[in-house]
């Protein structure tokens, strides 16, 4: 259960700007999937459960979400910062879920296949607890499309880190994985981000600080390598005209 990512560096401040960047987009895809009111839930790989709480402010006081994530101490924290009655988290693994057939009317992940180790099996897991009729709706991206303007070296340098995870193009794939699982009516979404604003750069940085010791070790990249992209990074905090271009972000979803 390889995770290239030490969310504990940044204290999960990552985390959080993660979900902050992502949660517009994040929005647009779920007003799309259309009313969740009174649905029970699940989010997977939920981190600190941001995506977990938009969750439960759309299936609201009649429906429940349970957010799981195979990390303890990520897990705490989602408790932490959650006050909702109707939300709660779990630890386990996507690829053996501990839940039985059809328990879920909606069945949910945000950037969690591009890390897993079998993509396929996970998905296969997300059909198997959702019940008939319920929604299974994956929101993942296209790591290879990253870039920069006007200069091309930061895009250039995060696209060569963030190959680092196991499934880098998995936002392309996800139709195509819904339909060898079988289905034939599958949603399909494609949304881009081109942020200017410091805090979505910044999101950037403590993501290459998080995987500085993977890069490291994989001999991916040299140390002078990962500051050089670091500063490159930071200078473009200082500057609103350094745009970076985030991934594509692709949702795909089908009725069970
Ligand atoms: C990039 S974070 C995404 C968090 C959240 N879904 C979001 O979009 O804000 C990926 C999360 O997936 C979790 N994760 C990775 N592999 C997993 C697995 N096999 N089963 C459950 N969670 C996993 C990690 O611990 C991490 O919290």
């Amino acid at each position: 259960m390889e995770y290239t990512i030490d969310e504990s560096i940044s204290g999960f401040e990552r985390q959080k700007q993660l979900a902050q960047t992502f949660s517009p987009s994040t929005s647009r895809f779920l007003d799309e999937v259309g009313d969740l009111s009174g649905a029970e839930a699940l989010d997977l790989g939920c981190g600190i459960g941001e995506t977990t709480r938009m969750l439960g402010m759309r299936v609201g006081n009649t429906g429940s979400v349970i957010g799981v994530d195979f990390d303890k101490a990520l897990v705490e924290s989602a408790q932490s910062l959650t006050s909702e009655g109707n939300i709660s988290f779990t630890q386990g693994d996507v690829h053996a879920l501990e839940f039985e057939d059809a328990s879920f009317d909606v069945v949910y992940a945000r950037l969690l296949l591009l890390h897993v180790a079998e993509p396929m099996a996970a998905l296969k897991e997300m059909l198997r607890v959702c019940r008939p009729q319920g929604t299974v709706i994956i929101n993942d991206g296209d790591f290879a499309t990253i870039y920069s303007a006007p200069d091309p070296f930061g895009g250039e340098g995060l696209v060569k880190l963030y190959s680092l995870f196991r499934n880098v193009r998995i936002g392309t794939r996800l139709w195509h994985m819904f339909r060898e699982c079988g289905y034939d009516q599958v949603e399909f979404r494609v949304d881009r981000m081109l942020v200017r604003d410091a805090n979505g750069k910044r999101l950037q940085l403590m993501t290459i600080e998080a995987m500085r010791e993977a890069a490291l070790q994989s001999e991916l990249m040299t140390r002078q390598e990962v500051d050089a992209l670091c500063q490159v990074i930071a200078a473009g905090i200082q500057d609103d005209s350094y745009l970076i271009g985030f991934p594509e972000m692709y949702a795909a979803w089908v009725k069970r």
